[in-house]
């Protein structure tokens, strides 16, 4: 049996990921034991998995390093990595959204200064309204940018609104929904193809029962 390789996301979204691999019949139990290890296998599943930062994964599967993985349809959206997308698994759902201040207006005639982490998900969106925009690329903590005047708008993920409202912003408009993809790298998808069906048919039997 060939094995494969599994970049899992860290974090919040990876446990429910790993669950459902569990449940699907692929389980690890070393994964489930207190540790810092990155890397876990089981022989007789044919599994191993790693963890990596979420906005990683895509980067471990177009190269090979993973087989397969499950990242953001944000990350997707953003590095368009060269992989193939198996499976929507219905987790971390949340959406691309443009939010700003409470009392903006915008003024179509000036050219609109975006801050955000997806500056190409923030270009597409905003090329396909032929809006003239200035991109501020920021790492974190975006809802800042605004209140401080560093820009008009945000786009960034909104999951249940709570950083918003809490920092007297809202949505303007929802760009894209997001979730959690099943993804594959191409050539594995070739050699390995009998081992990622299998893989990705219990996660999908998973889904459909659930
Ligand atoms: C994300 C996003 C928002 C927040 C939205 O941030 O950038 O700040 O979550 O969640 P909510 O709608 O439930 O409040 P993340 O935790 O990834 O941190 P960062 O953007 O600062 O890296």
């Amino acid at each position: 049996m060939k094995m494969i390789n599994v970049a899992l996301p860290k974090g919040r979204l990876g446990e429910k990921v790993y669950n459902f691999f569990k449940n699907a019949g692929f389980e690890c139990p070393s994964i489930e034991e207190p540790s810092r290890k990155l890397i876990f296998e089981n022989h007789e599943k044919g599994v191993r998995y790693f963890w990596v930062k979420p906005s990683d994964v895509a980067i471990y599967v177009e190269r090979g390093a993973a087989d397969i993985g499950v990242a953001g349809k944000d990350i997707l959206l953003e590095y368009t990595p060269d992989v193939y997308e198996l499976l929507d698994l219905d987790l971390g759902k949340c959406r691309m959204a443009v939010a700003a201040k409470k009392d903006f207006k915008d003024n179509a005639s000036k050219t609109l200064r975006v801050a955000t982490k997806f500056p190409n998900i923030a270009e597409t969106f905003y090329n396909s309204k032929s809006r003239d925009i200035d991109i501020i690329k920021l790492n974190g903590s975006i809802e800042i940018a605004p209140i401080l005047g560093l820009s008009d708008v945000i786009v960034d993920i909104v999951e249940t609104g709570t950083t918003l409202k809490e920092n007297d912003l809202e949505v303007v408009e929802t760009i894209v929904p997001i979730s959690a993809r099943l993804i594959a790298n191409k050539s594995s998808f070739k050699f390995k193809n009998q081992e990622i069906l299998a893989l990705s048919q219990g996660l999908r039997e998973q889904l459909e029962n659930k």
